[in-house]
């Protein structure tokens, strides 16, 4: 493959997902069919707490991140895992029909899963629109907006003595003085070349 980079290019939006008891941001969201009430899939990572919590759920929320979210809310949902924090208690959030939903966001789509299509790395999560509510008229945030200014957005401190190095493709920040061959980055499976010094 020359350069699967272009994948990045996919026009995307940057989500918050949620469901009873946990949640993660997502990119990989995309509109089915249009109609009262559309289908939307979002595809989650098998190895994501919320892959299991949506197993278990009839219910999930997506909510959509405006280009100025606070990066304390893509960090906490997309960069923590819920098995060690609770992110609820970090972000404010209103809830809809028991699911909680980013308060600071454009707006959200309520979805009832009605399919599931599994795959080696991910489950792909079909959800029918049941309501849905638009907040501001704030611009959306792109994913590759986010590639672009993660640095920024994530306002992430360079830990004192450390060096901090970022995965390129989700921002995760990995402190030491080298990086192992055989590392991957804990959140999107990375390897070690697409790790890069950090400058602050
Ligand atoms: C900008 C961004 C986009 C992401 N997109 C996805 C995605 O589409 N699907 C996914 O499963 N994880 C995605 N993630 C990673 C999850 O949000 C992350 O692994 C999270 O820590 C999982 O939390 P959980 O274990 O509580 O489910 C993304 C992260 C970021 C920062």
């Amino acid at each position: 493959m020359k350069n699967k980079k272009i994948t990045r290019k996919i026009t995307q939006g940057v989500y918050s997902l949620t469901t009873k008891n946990g949640g993660c941001i997502v990119d990989a969201v995309s509109q089915i069919s249009s109609g009262d009430n559309p289908l939307v899939a979002v595809a989650v990572m098998n190895s994501n707490f919320t892959n299991e919590l949506l197993k278990e759920n009839d219910t999930f929320a997506i909510s959509v991140l405006d280009k100025e979210v606070d990066g304390k809310i893509i960090e906490t949902f997309g960069l923590n895992s819920m098995r060690d924090i609770n992110k609820f208690e970090e972000i404010e959030t209103v809830e809809i029909n028991e699911i909680k939903i980013i308060k600071q966001s454009i707006g959200y789509m309520l979805c009832e899963k009605v399919d599931m299509i599994e795959n080696e790395t991910h489950t792909l999560f079909i959800g029918k629109i049941i309501e849905a509510d638009v907040f501001n008229d704030l611009e959306p945030m792109s994913y590759s907006h986010y590639q672009s200014h993660k640095d920024e957005i994530l306002k992430v401190k360079t830990e004192d003595g450390k060096t901090a190095w970022i995965c390129t493709i989700c921002g995760y920040i990995y402190y030491g003085d080298s990086i192992d061959d055989d590392f991957r980055c804990p959140i999107c499976g990375a390897d070690k070349y697409d790790f890069k010094i950090k400058e602050n």
